[in-house]
């Protein structure tokens, strides 16, 4: 039965029952597949035949895990990696040549932020980056050798929303590729390739996974620009393993539940944080004192479960706050069911130069909190004492 129902896709895209008919996908823990004669083998590696052969190409838990993500994200194809920065790296390095450049928002992961700054220079692939605040001055930096125009929404840590349909509407001008690291989002809260995005990204490590146990990422979008990637990716080795396939294939199937809650309790946070004497500033997408609300609303189905603040005193305060906070984690993951608490200057972006995080707004004093599934009251009840020095 076909259905558009997020929940539903969730639950019952399932590969093939073997013979034993078991409900739930089992774990296919092969590095191989075997053929039946030496003809199924010449037709199944000239692609002939669709099947799999090797887990580094195919496995059926990947498959999986990648055909709910592309019908969630409404995408034609995909392929599964070990990480979210193994998606990153090979769906760039699949796509770039030497000498192509990137056109990026600033504010990006740390990681990514590296790639672009240490590693792909040495293949002679520049970039340059334009401010989230300013969609204005993207047009300027476009080159004839421009290749991708590259941006997270919200962006980590500093929850900045980018108006994905404007970067859609510039990426068509300029017959350049929109590629959108959908991580804090999620299928569920956003679907960039309705805005014009041809690849999405995921690092399901996070709220994919949501239960802090296993790495993953994955990039879907259009089937020849998956293709690339697919052919880059079965040569260089960046593969999902089967099992953590199979984790976050079951972790999606209560991802639309999780994400209500997370959203929720994140709301609620933030208006608590909002109110409180000691809190300079409280940026949350769902507050409508977020200086993109509109654009949030717009393109955002809930908030996300990410919030930032920024606590009075500055780097000596930030810290005394993180030493007080006794529930909640301190840990530089984020999107689990427990409640994380992160200093990104010292931590996550802490290989910016100091000039660099400024600039995307990561002052000293900036903390991240990724809100969980614990009661929320108890969540605020400790982030109120913590705050009470
Ligand atoms: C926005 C974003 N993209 C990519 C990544 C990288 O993902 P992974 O840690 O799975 O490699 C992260 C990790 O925090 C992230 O927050």
């Amino acid at each position: 039965m076909s259905t558009e129902n997020f929940e539903t896709i969730a639950i019952r895209t399932q590969s093939e029952r073997s013979q034993f008919l078991e409900h739930s996908t089992p774990l296919y823990l092969t590095s191989s597949f075997v053929f039946e004669d030496a003809e199924d083998m010449r037709a199944s590696f000239s692609e002939e035949k669709q099947r799999n052969i090797y887990s580094r190409f195919t496995n059926p838990n990947t498959s999986e895990f990648v055909e709910k993500i592309c019908k969630m994200e409404g995408a034609e194809a995909g392929y599964a990696f070990a990480t979210g920065m193994s998606a990153v790296f090979s769906t760039f390095a699949a796509l770039l040549n030497a000498g192509d450049h990137i056109v990026s928002a600033r504010s990006i992961f740390g990681s990514t932020h590296g790639l672009f700054t240490k590693f792909l220079p040495k293949w002679n692939i520049e970039t340059s980056y334009f401010d989230v605040n300013n969609l204005d001055s993207i047009e300027a930096l476009i080159q004839p050798q421009t290749k991708i125009l590259y941006a997270e929404s919200p962006t980590n840590p500093a929850v900045d929303i980018l108006d994905l349909d404007r970067l859609g509407q510039i990426a068509k001008k300029h017959n350049i590729l929109l590629v959108i690291d959908n991580c804090f989002a999620t299928p569920y809260l956003q679907n960039p390739i309705k805005f014009g995005a041809d690849l999405v990204i995921h690092s399901a490590t996070k709220l994919i996974d949501g239960q802090g146990r296993v790495l993953g990422g994955v990039t879907v979008g259009k089937a020849d620009l998956i293709r690339e990637i697919y052919l880059f990716s079965r040569n260089t080795g960046p593969a999902l393993s089967p099992f953590n396939a199979w984790v976050l294939s079951k972790s999606l199937e209560t991802l639309a539940v999780r994400l209500e809650k997370h959203c929720e309790n994140a709301l609620k946070v933030a208006e608590f944080l909002e109110k409180h004497p000691n809190i300079n500033l409280v940026k949350y997408p769902f507050l409508k004192s977020h200086p993109q609300y509109d654009i949030a609303k717009k393109q955002m189905k809930l908030g996300g479960n990410v919030v930032a603040f920024e606590v009075k005193g500055g780097l000596e305060a930030g810290r005394e706050f993180l030493n007080r906070i006794v529930l909640c984690s301190l840990s530089a993951n984020l999107g689990d069911t427990r409640t994380i608490v992160t200093h990104p200057a010292s931590t996550t972006h802490s290989k910016l130069t100091e000039a660099d995080r400024l600039e995307v707004g990561i002052t000293d004093g900036l903390v991240r909190i990724s809100v969980g599934l614990e009661n929320v009251t108890d969540v605020i009840a400790d982030l109120n004492q913590a705050l009470e020095y």
